[in-house]
């Protein structure tokens, strides 16, 4: 036991030395702990929590980043929760900072942690679609999700994991400022307009969000299980396509 709980301390120090981007071991060790284990687990997350990594884990500064490379830079080793210490990979988002539409998910799943990036997984692969349907590459917007960490098991993310990534996703809109914002799921949707709302009650209709024009439609996860949802999830991405080219119209 104590050979483990030497090379989990390994790890935090190597952590320390060169932040999360080159610390892949993390506590996938922790994980593997047989039952008799399972107290000094409990020590060690508390350490993982209360020592100098979760200080120092994000600028003290961050929230007057002037670019998003610097807010990436500035958050990036963020330890404030503790899928901090489960991910691979902050998963800050992708595409043209200086697009006008940007596309909101709900969290990194298992392929996105591995390589960084927003929605390449089965379900990225159909918001590369969809978005190849109305004329658009990934490459002409901007994804991001809601917290930028994967929950384990790919679960919601909890009140408290939102609440603390949440701002960091406020400072990157002010950055990008997009003048359409297309929510996809619940989690989007209610974090964005904090509310409880059914995804009746909302999509296919204009909402705004800090002044922009927020659309919603389906989680393309969703619409992997209920491919029925398909033909309204359509509609919701011609509406926004409609719009765009209206407002380039009027302002190119
Ligand atoms: N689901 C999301 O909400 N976001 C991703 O990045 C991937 C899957």
């Amino acid at each position: 036991m104590s050979e483990l709980i030497n090379k989990i301390y390994a790890n935090l120090n190597y952590q320390k030395q060169f932040g999360n981007l080159l610390y892949v071991d993390k506590d996938v060790k922790v994980k593997d702990l047989k039952n008799e284990f399972i107290n000094e687990e409990v020590v060690i997350k508390k350490e993982v929590k209360s020592n100098n990594i979760s200080k120092n884990s994000v600028d003290k500064n961050w929230d007057k980043s002037e670019s998003l490379d610097i807010l990436r830079s500035n958050i990036h080793n963020c330890m404030e929760c503790e899928l901090g210490a489960t991910r691979k990979s902050f998963v800050f988002g992708s595409g043209d900072p200086k697009s006008k539409i940007l596309i909101i998910g709900e969290a990194p799943g298992a392929d996105e942690d591995e390589q960084g990036v927003p929605f390449i997984g089965r379900a990225g692969k159909l918001l590369t679609k969809i978005l190849e349907a109305i004329n658009f590459s990934r490459d002409e917007v901007y994804i991001a999700n809601i917290i930028k960490c994967r929950p384990p098991e790919n679960r919601r993310p909890t009140k408290d994991e939102v609440d603390q990534c949440e701002p960091y996703l406020k400072k990157q809109i002010e950055l990008l400022n997009p003048e359409f914002i297309l929510a996809l799921g619940l989690t989007a949707v209610n974090t964005l307009l904090k509310g409880d709302y059914k995804m009746k009650d909302v999509r296919g209709k204009v909402l705004e969000y800090e002044g922009r024009k927020l659309l919603i439609t389906y989680h393309p996860a969703a619409l992997l299980r209920n491919p029925t949802w398909k033909r309204q999830a359509w509609e919701d991405v011609k509406q926004l396509r409609a719009m765009y080219d209206e407002y380039m119209g009027k302002n190119s």
